[in-house]
C-alpha cells in the first residue's frame, strides 16, 4: 500500500490545498493530511480548529485522513509509514523555499520523496494568508475556500 503525505499549515484549507489533495488520493492509496503546528507562525486559527476544519474540507475523499503534528517533517513521516510527501507548486515564488526545504528534508532524512504536483491555474496566486487578509476586510471569500471554512472566517472577523 502507497501512503502520501500532503503537509502543510492549512490557516486555513483552501480551494488550492484540496485541489493538490483530491489529485494526490488519485494516485496513492492513502492520503494523510499533515497539519503542522507551525507555532512560530502564530497562525489564526488554533491547531485543533485547522484539523477539523481540513476534516470537514476532505470528508468527501474516502482514502484520506487528516492527522496533526508538532516536530519535524521526516520524523512524522517515518512514524506514519509514509514514504512520499507530496506539496502543492504555484507560481513561480513557490520554487526556492520548496526546493529549499526538499533538500534539507532529504539531508535530514533519505527515507522519503518529495513529489510536487503543479497547482492549477486558477489556484496559482491563491494562499491562505492572502484569504484570511480578504475575510479581515469583509470581502467575498466563497471561490477561495470551501463552505465550512468561509463560515468560520467570517465569524472569525465578524
Ligand atoms: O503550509 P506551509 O506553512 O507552507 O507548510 C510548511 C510545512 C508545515 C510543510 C513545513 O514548515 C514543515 O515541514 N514543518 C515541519 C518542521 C520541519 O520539518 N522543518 C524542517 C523542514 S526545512
Amino acid at each position: 500500500m502507497k501512503r502520501a503525505l500532503t503537509p502543510g499549515t492549512f490557516d486555513p484549507i483552501t480551494y488550492g490545498h484540496l485541489d493538490i489533495i483530491a489529485r494526490a488520493a488519485q494516485l496513492f492509496d492513502e492520503v494523510i493530511v499533515a497539519v503542522a503546528a507551525s507555532n512560530k507562525k502564530q497562525p489564526l486559527f488554533s491547531l485543533e480548529e485547522r484539523v477539523a476544519l481540513a476534516e470537514q474540507a476532505t470528508a468527501h475523499l474516502e482514502n484520506v485522513r487528516v492527522v496533526s503534528f508538532d516536530g519535524l517533517l521526516v520524523d512524522f513521516a517515518r512514524e506514519m509509514e509514509a514514504p512520499v510527501v507530496v506539496k502543492g507548486l504555484r507560481a513561480i515564488t513557490d520554487f526556492e523555499y520548496e526546493f529549499q526545504m526538499t533538500a534539507i528534508n532529504y539531508e535530514l532524512s533519505a527515507d522519503f520523496e518529495t513529489v510536487f504536483i503543479m497547482s492549477q491555474p486558477q489556484h496559482m496566486y491563491l494562499s491562505s494568508s492572502v484569504v484570511r487578509e480578504v475575510a479581515s476586510m469583509n470581502g467575498e471569500i466563497e471561490q477561495f475556500v470551501p463552505p465550512c471554512v468561509a463560515s468560520v472566517l467570517k465569524t472569525k472577523f465578524a
